[in-house]
């Protein structure tokens, strides 16, 4: 039976992925310091060490090695950037150890972040980047450029069979929505389900493109398991932009509230527009996102509904 390690696995994607895995009849072991997630959002059969991932090293043997282990919601690293640039800094350097003495597969969600201030939208996995290295939002967008830098040493100098994703906005039921935790598209489906303001940062005519849960899963499933793709990179997100105003005007429609929409300053260094070329993953895996973000809004709306009322 394949064995499976998976650092940040208690949380959003990490969860769904474990849940995948067990179908698949893949023992999952996750790592996860609970910094981000407050709940176990794991089965109680699952092996989980409560730990930082940049304390963590083990002699165990793991067929596939996955690193998802950091803080992403900008509110909170902000708050919390030593401890975000740790996490994928020596802890990429624990994980990549683990697979090496392994002979696993390695595989890292970077980020679209890497991209930072991108002048070409769709951004194509060979854009090499616009970022502030020592901004307030660097600790997060470094820390993933020094890890792909450094899962590809490891590819190059060791021989590590790495690959690399960079996740786009993914979202569904699961997703965190509390405090300065939430990332937009929960904060906002909250807040539209209490009927109280929903806040945009900005003029709101900043652009991102989103990704159903689900579509991450089953790409990122095959990315993992597939035969003969060492050193690969690939962008996993949409190519559609959406304006977060009219994320905004969206979510308020289907949730039928009356919420105001109400601005606040921008957040620096905010992206104005994010969306991913996905002629790459269409190419070598002939996929699309297979939920539109009316059909994935609808869900996660469900979901939301029956925790909230
Ligand atoms: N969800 C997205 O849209 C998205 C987009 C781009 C990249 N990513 C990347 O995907 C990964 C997973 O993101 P997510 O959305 O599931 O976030 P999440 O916050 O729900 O999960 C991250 C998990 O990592 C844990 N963690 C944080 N720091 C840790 C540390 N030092 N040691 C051990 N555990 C630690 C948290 O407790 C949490 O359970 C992250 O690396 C993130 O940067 C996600």
């Amino acid at each position: 039976m394949n064995r499976m390690l998976i650092s940040g696995g208690n949380g959003f994607l990490g969860s769904h992925l474990v849940s995948k895995a067990m179908k698949k009849g893949v023992v999952a072991t996750v790592v996860d310091d609970m910094s981000t997630s407050k709940d176990i959002n794991v089965p109680s059969s699952v092996k989980f060490i409560k730990e930082k991932i940049e304390n963590f090293n083990t002699e165990e043997k793991f067929d596939f090695v996955v690193h998802l282990a950091a803080r992403p919601s900008p509110e909170d690293y902000v708050e919390h950037p030593i401890d975000a640039i740790l996490s994928n800094s020596a802890g990429t350097r624990n994980m990549l150890d683990i697979a090496m003495n392994s002979k696993g597969v390695f595989m890292y969600t970077s980020s679209s972040e890497i991209y930072g201030e991108a002048s070409i939208i769709p951004t194509p996995e060979d854009y090499y980047g616009y970022v502030n290295p020592n901004g307030i939002r660097s600790c997060y967008d470094e820390g993933k450029r020094f890890s792909e830098a450094l899962i590809m040493a490891y590819h190059r100098e060791r021989h590590v069979d790495t690959r690399i994703q960079r996740p786009f906005n993914v979202y569904g039921p699961g997703i965190r929505a509390d405090g300065g935790y939430g990332r937009v598209i929960p904060r906002f489906i909250v807040r539209a389900l209490m009927d109280e303001d929903i806040i945009v940062h900005g003029d709101g005519k900043q652009t991102r493109s989103f990704l159903y849960i689900d579509d991450w899963l089953d790409l990122t499933w095959e990315f993992l398991t597939s035969p003969n793709l060492a050193g690969e990179v690939i962008n996993i997100g949409s190519s559609e932009e959406i304006t977060i105003y009219e994320l905004a005007e969206m979510i308020k429609r289907m949730t039928g509230s009356r919420s105001r929409i109400t601005f606040e300053k921008a957040r620096e260094n905010d992206p104005r527009r994010r969306a991913a070329d996905t002629r790459k993953i269409e190419n070598m895996f002939g996929w699309k996102p297979t939920v539109s973000l009316e059909e994935g809004l609808e869900r996660t709306i469900e979901w939301f509904r029956k925790r909230i009322k």
